[in-house]
């Protein structure tokens, strides 16, 4: 392979250098983390699936018109992406109480929350992501009012979205995490979603059996992190990566 500029290594990606100014391949790693890399292994696969259930989300997401970072998947780990600024926030969407709400606020995980709660974490590996308020983020201009504005909507779009595609496969999406950036568009900025959404950053439960099907597997070692992934893309139906004639076109289904 040829050699490319790392522009930037995480916990589970590397962005390098794309072929054209203003745009990057995100490459999915194995490695999983959980407690800001206090605890860490490598799951064979799961950067696979991670680039494939989110390439799959990002392209739903930008059918229904929002913006995002993703141009195409190049191929079985990383996609073509467009150069974004990162907001040091993450936006955690929370439907139903479970991880550190429950801890903070003391109520028992599975507990339906009175509505979508969003909330904001600054991105610093060095002070484990605290959680912030809006005030915090405007007065150190981390984001602008309006560029909050405009992350909150999206995330409740996203959610909204998420939560019927999840719930048609029989999956509760209890909340999730997501990232976004600033990209000039006719000389304007504009903000879009960036960084992935997969089992890495969502609390996904089986509606019937109420399994947890995330990396809550890794963060409460109970095992059965690929499998539970495997099944969160199997129902997706893009499981069939290597039997192209499985995946297109209708299925044959007999009327006999
Ligand atoms: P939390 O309950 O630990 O705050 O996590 C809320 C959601 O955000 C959960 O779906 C996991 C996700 N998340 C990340 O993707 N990255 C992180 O660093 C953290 C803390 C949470
Ligand atoms: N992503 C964070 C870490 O790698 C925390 C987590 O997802 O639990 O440490």
């Amino acid at each position: 392979m040829s050699r490319r500029r790392r522009v930037y290594e995480g916990k589970a990606k590397i962005l390098y250098e794309g072929p054209e100014p203003g745009t990057l391949v995100q490459h999915f790693k194995d490695d999983a983390t959980a407690f800001n890399n206090a605890k860490h292994d490598r799951i064979e696969g799961k950067g696979v699936l991670n680039n494939r259930i989110s390439e799959f989300i990002f392209v739903k997401l930008g059918d229904i018109g929002v913006p995002t970072h993703f141009i195409k998947r190049l191929n079985m780990r990383e996609q073509l992406i467009r150069e974004v600024e990162i907001v040091p926030v993450e936006v955690i969407v929370r439907n139903i109480a479970a991880g550190s709400i429950s801890e903070r606020l003391g109520i028992d995980e599975g507990t339906q929350l009175p509505r979508s709660i969003i909330e904001f974490t600054y991105k610093s590996d060095e002070l484990n992501d605290p959680l912030v308020s809006e005030e915090h983020i405007t007065a150190f201009g981390w984001a602008s009012p309006q560029e909050i504005d405009e992350m909150m909507a999206l995330a409740l779009r996203i959610n909204d979205f998420l939560t019927g595609l999840f719930m048609g496969i029989g999956i509760r999406l209890v909340d999730f995490k997501c990232e976004f950036g600033r990209v000039i568009e006719n000389e304007m900025m504009r903000i879009v979603l960036a960084d992935e959404i997969s089992p890495d950053c969502c609390r996904l439960w089986d509606i019937e059996t109420q399994d947890k099907m995330d990396k809550d597997r890794f963060r409460r070692d109970m095992g059965g992190l690929m499998e539970a992934y495997q099944e969160v893309a199997r129902r997706l139906g893009i499981l069939m990566e290597n039997k192209p004639s499985e995946r297109k076109g209708p299925v044959l289904v007999s009327t006999k």
